[in-house]
């Protein structure tokens, strides 16, 4: 609703009033669509400030450390849903009835294989190719193996494509590992839960089962669920601008993983890891600490900080809960685990970081968890893929179910060359 108004006074302009949109929660927004034609445009690199649109689907409050999705707080889904209620809720904005429920679960585990073609497809790449890599691939060529359902004006057309991608992700994920370690394929199983049946394709072989234990996919089915939807990250956003020029889906999604694959963003539990390593040990901290401090040096504590929440990431102290219980659990004697412990503990006491409001975020806990579990580093932030895989889809389909969604085209703030003259090459010579 727009009864507020702010009002722009610009030097020798007339005064320019601007709508007010009140929001259901947070920050209200200045509508400034009528700027451009009162011949100016809004700057705001990286979005420091900018609604880049409207959506029902998660709120943050990142001053309080609170994240919602639908309404629901994270910790409540985190610790009484599993993930495919989670993806349930994004995707249709309610809470299913158990029998909605068990036809969603249904729906999801009957769709998990993929084409058989799609194993030719992976012997392209390279064995040693990044799993990321790969996966930005298979999952945009989806859209050549799937093209029967691309109508993006079809509600029942993009039901089909959000369930063919939750359903299939985990496949293909877990055949990027198989690929890269060169064991065979494992096709899915619609006895195990949506985590088993992932560890199942992940760790078993064709000469042996994989036992799954209940501790480890729990924490697994939690990996997802903490990372199913953070509202207009970079990735989304990504997947939501790839989206407005009416793209297939599959190739929006595979998109959203390019941009979700940078350390800034998804790429941060596997750098976290690599830091670790490179920390190597408990004595080695306080060096990178001073390092991390020093702005002439690029290292930054992977895994630490957010754009967002200034108070605590509410996901990584859920995650961070599950990391005990894996690591108490498991019983792993890692020492790099050890280093990971101290570094949280200094950290969280040192006046830089309280000052500057860095906390350890949900990729910090995720990739110890990973680790202990013995998922491959490479891997992390495709699992992130797999599990952002539905707030991608439920952003993309409520951008098309808007009837006034338009194609992104953000406008900028040119600063180069003035026109000129250009000269033929033998004229300059
Ligand atoms: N280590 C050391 N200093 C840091 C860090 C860090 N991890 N993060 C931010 N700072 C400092 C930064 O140098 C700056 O200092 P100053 O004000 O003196 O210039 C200040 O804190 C603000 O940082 P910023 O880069 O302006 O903040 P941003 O909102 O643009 O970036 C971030 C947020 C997450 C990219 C950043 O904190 C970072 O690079 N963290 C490490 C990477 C990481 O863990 N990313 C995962 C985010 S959670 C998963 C997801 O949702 O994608």
């Amino acid at each position: 609703m727009a009864d507020k108004k702010a009002t722009l006074h610009i030097e020798g302009k007339a005064p320019i009033e601007l709508p007010i949109i009140e929001g259901s929660e947070g920050q209200d927004v200045i509508d400034v669509r009528k700027l451009g034609a009162n011949g100016f445009f809004t700057f705001d690199p990286g979005f420091l400030a900018t609604a880049s649109c409207e959506s029902q689907i998660t709120y943050i409050d990142g001053d309080k450390g609170i994240l919602l999705h639908r309404g629901f707080p994270i910790d409540q889904l985190a610790n009484n849903a599993d993930y495919l209620e989670v993806c349930y809720v994004l995707l249709y904005g309610e809470v299913p009835t158990r029998a909605e429920y068990e036809k969603f679960r249904t729906t999801v585990t009957r769709h998990t294989m993929v084409h058989e073609q799609i194993a030719s497809f992976f012997h392209g790449f390279r064995r040693d190719a990044h799993p990321m890599a790969i996966m930005c691939g298979v999952v945009g060529a989806l859209s050549a193996f799937y093209h029967d359902s691309l109508d993006i004006n079809n509600d029942l057309h993009r039901e089909i494509t959000a369930f063919r991608l939750l359903s299939k992700m985990p496949t293909l994920a877990a055949m990027c590992h198989k690929y890269t370690t060169g064991q065979p394929f494992i096709y899915p199983r619609n006895d195990l839960d949506y985590a088993e049946n992932f560890l199942h394709m992940m760790f078993a072989t064709p000469c042996e089962e994989y036992e799954v234990s209940p501790v480890v996919s729990r924490a697994m089915d939690k990996i997802f669920t903490l990372h199913a939807d953070h509202e207009q990250n970079a990735s989304t956003s990504t997947v939501r601008l790839a989206g407005s020029s009416g793209a297939n889906p599959f190739a929006c999604i595979a998109a959203g993983i390019a941009s979700l694959w940078g350390p800034a963003h998804g790429g941060a539990n596997e750098a976290c890891l690599k830091m670790l390593e490179e920390i190597g040990s408990v004595e080695n901290i306080p060096e990178f600490i001073e390092r991390a401090k020093d702005k002439d040096d690029p290292f930054r504590l992977m895994g630490f900080g957010h754009r967002v929440y200034k108070n605590y990431d509410p996901r990584a102290t859920v995650m961070r809960e599950a990391c005990h219980e894996v690591l108490e659990e498991l019983k792993i004697d890692d020492p790099l685990l050890d280093v990971a412990m101290e570094l949280e503990r200094i950290a969280l006491s040192d006046e830089y970081f309280v000052s500057k409001k860095l906390y350890p975020n949900v990729d910090f806990y995720s990739g110890i968890i990973l680790k202990a579990i013995g998922i491959p580093v490479s891997m992390f932030t495709v699992i992130f893929a797999m599990s952002r895989v539905i707030g991608w889809i439920a952003h993309w389909n409520e951008m098309h179910s808007d009837p006034t969604n338009r194609i992104g085209r953000p406008r900028q703030l040119y600063t180069g060359y003035s026109q000129r003259e250009f000269k033929p090459l033998h004229e300059r010579e």
